[in-house]
């Protein structure tokens, strides 16, 4: 069942979604070769915390730490590490939840480590490219697959890229993950029709290859990569149907 949130929801949602950007914004300050994604994960918990807010990854079905960072051939719930030390060229997504007053707030995007490949920069391009032109077709009436996957698939493809078809995005505020399920990729299978007080992320990953399978690291449970060791890119953002289109939520 998707929720159609109430003006108080929309409020609380949009505070903590705001605060979800700002943590972001704060910890891709940070990024730089010879820090470890385990200092991303400490500063980014303090910072929620300062504002009042809780992390909302961390103990989420047992994730260990409170943001995910997620390093280029790992495509998303990357595990913060003090073994894991950035390094010149890597590409980083880091992936920010915060619950303020019981509402919650998603976003994520992808950062160059110094500098780094022109394939890798076209990668973060064409990923943030995705969720754009994504979020620009969004108006009630519409079909969400017509918004999402419908703009999302063509542009992965048309760069010898491939979306990640296993994870998707999802309707979210009064919990992490709510109804409905937002495939990346065109499929018939979902016809939900957009309406407006909908709050729901589109956060496509994006894999450099053409036909990227991912896998589960068994040992921690958590960690997805992709099979060939291709490079993924995410970009994330919570957004409201609005009476005559969208308003992304998590923004400054
Ligand atoms: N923030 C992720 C999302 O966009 C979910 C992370 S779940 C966690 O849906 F447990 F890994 F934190
Ligand atoms: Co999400
Ligand atoms: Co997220």
């Amino acid at each position: 069942m998707i929720i159609i949130k109430t003006l108080e929801q929309i409020e609380g949602i949009r505070k903590s979604s705001k605060l979800a950007a700002l943590t972001l914004e704060y910890l891709s300050k940070i990024i730089k070769a010879g820090v470890s994604t385990e200092k991303l994960n400490e500063l980014g918990h303090k910072f929620i915390v300062d504002h009042h807010s809780i992390p909302a990854p961390l103990n989420y079905s047992g994730f260990p730490k409170s943001i995910c960072t997620s390093i280029n051939n790992v495509v998303c719930h990357g595990i913060p590490s003090v073994d894991e030390i950035l390094k010149e060229g890597d590409i980083i997504n880091i992936d920010v939840t915060t619950i303020l007053n019981g509402y919650y707030g998603d976003v994520s995007a992808s950062f160059p480590v110094g500098k780094i490949s022109k394939e890798a920069q076209n990668l973060i391009n064409i990923t943030k490219k995705c969720l754009n032109d994504s979020i620009k077709c969004l108006k009630p009436g519409k079909l969400l697959n017509d918004c999402v996957g419908k703009i999302i698939e063509p542009i992965a493809k048309k760069n010898n890229y491939s979306i990640v078809r296993e994870l998707g995005g999802h309707g979210v505020g009064i919990s992490f993950h709510e109804d409905p399920f937002v495939y990346h990729f065109d499929t018939s299978q979902e016809k939900v029709v957009l309406k407006e007080g909908m709050i729901f992320t589109i956060e496509p990953m994006v894999n450099a290859s053409p036909n990227s399978k991912i896998t589960l690291d068994r040992n921690d449970g958590w960690t997805i990569r992709t099979l060939d060791g291709s490079n993924s890119a995410q970009f994330e953002h919570t957004v409201l149907i609005t009476k005559n289109g969208s308003e992304i939520l998590t923004t400054l």
